[in-house]
């Protein structure tokens, strides 16, 4: 693990995009921490789908317009923002640098983008939303959770989230068990005992099973969460609650039926279910079932400003960056986390310029082509 820099850790040389940051990740994190962040399940055919999906849509831009006044902002749960870029929850990022997830706050406020906080984030929540809170230009600042059978428990966790100022709450549907993760097999992956879920305490209650019964269906299963303990979480919480990973669009509509106020399109970074389809073809699909109006944004291989553009036309409201910022903040800490965010943003507005974007407005699927046609 590297220590909290003290000033301005420098950019590595050469760095100009996104993926730049990946190599220089590699280096100075162990073996595991890699396998960890880096890694996905089974093949990574999911993993590698995400990214491939951005690559193969072609843009089809307008000329000679008038862009003046033209801007990357828009509106998002009635907030105007400078971008559409959020960090997605990612666990443990003090495993990646001293910085953890305080200083990814910091950057994340700096740059304007929302930030979203894992569940099982390795730094106490109230320091990060205080870092936070100060920036006016600053985007959504929701908390990631996962669902612990234990009500008591889940009812202490709301009350704190709420009252360190949280804005929504993020429930993560896809991984109620770990995917089956070849790489961190392999490297023989486990936290490092400096690195905790600190904002988890508390004792999860051990399973205990009868002979004959399956650790899958007896213990963990009857532990995660049902349609039941999503109207509780509704019940139980003021804030909007938004829901990461629903796949089919059935489960969209009844969760927007129980009042869920978004979702987050997403494959976890293909590190749960591997072969589930790319988020880019998701994205499209879930826009074309749900009309206009729900709020939807999308992860999963967001480098570019062009697959910002790319997902925004097919009906995103805003993306989200896993690893790619990941990469940044093991590569130079927080300062490479406003780097990554900043030539983001430069790249989308590039992008914007060139299609003959002048707002959010002018962006929609007719920017897009199948260049097979
Ligand atoms: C993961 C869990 C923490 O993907 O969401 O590792």
């Amino acid at each position: 693990m590297s220590q909290g820099a003290s000033g301005l850790e420098p950019i590595p040389a050469g760095v100009a995009n996104l993926a730049d940051f990946e190599p220089h990740a590699k280096a100075r994190l162990s073996e595991q921490a890699w396998a960890y962040f880096s890694g996905g399940a089974a093949d990574e055919l999911s993993l590698r789908a995400n990214r491939a999906a951005w690559d193969a849509i072609n843009l089809q831009p307008r000329v000679l317009r008038d862009l003046s006044g033209g801007h990357t902002g828009v509106r998002l749960f009635g907030r105007e923002l400078p971008h559409p870029i959020l960090l997605a929850p990612i666990a443990y990022q003090l495993m990646a640098h001293g910085d953890g997830e305080l200083g990814v706050a910091h950057a994340a406020a700096a740059q304007g983008a929302g930030m979203v906080l894992s569940a099982q984030a390795s730094m106490p929540m109230e320091p990060i939303v205080a870092a936070f809170a100060g920036e006016a230009q600053r985007g959504p600042l929701w908390f990631q959770l996962y669902w612990r059978d234990d009500r008591e428990f889940m009812r202490e966790l709301l009350r704190r989230v709420e009252r360190a100022g949280f804005e929504a709450l993020v429930l993560t549907v896809d991984a109620p068990v770990h995917g089956a993760r070849d790489r961190e097999r392999r490297a023989g992956f486990a936290l490092p005992p400096e690195v905790r879920a600190v904002n988890l305490g508390g004792i999860k209650k051990p399973i205990d099973l009868l002979p004959g019964q399956s650790m899958m269906f007896d213990g963990l299963m009857p532990r995660a969460a049902t349609w039941a303990e999503l109207h509780w979480l509704r019940e139980h919480s003021s804030l909007p609650l938004l829901l990461k990973g629903v796949h089919h669009v059935d489960d969209a509509r009844e969760a927007m039926a129980m009042g869920v106020a978004g979702l987050i399109v997403s494959n976890h970074g293909g590190r749960t279910l591997d072969t589930l389809p790319p988020t880019a073809w998701l994205l499209r699909r879930m826009r074309e079932a749900l009309g206009p109006d729900v709020p939807l944004l999308v992860d999963g291989g967001i480098r570019r400003g062009t697959d910002v553009l790319k997902a925004l036309a097919l009906g995103a409201d805003a993306v989200l960056l896993g690893r790619a910022y990941l990469f940044a903040l093991a590569a130079a800490g927080a300062h490479g986390v406003a780097h990554a965010i900043r030539l983001l943003r430069d790249e989308y507005e590039i992008a914007m310029a060139l299609c003959g974007c002048r707002s959010r407005a002018d962006i929609g699927p007719q920017l897009l082509i199948d260049a097979r046609e």
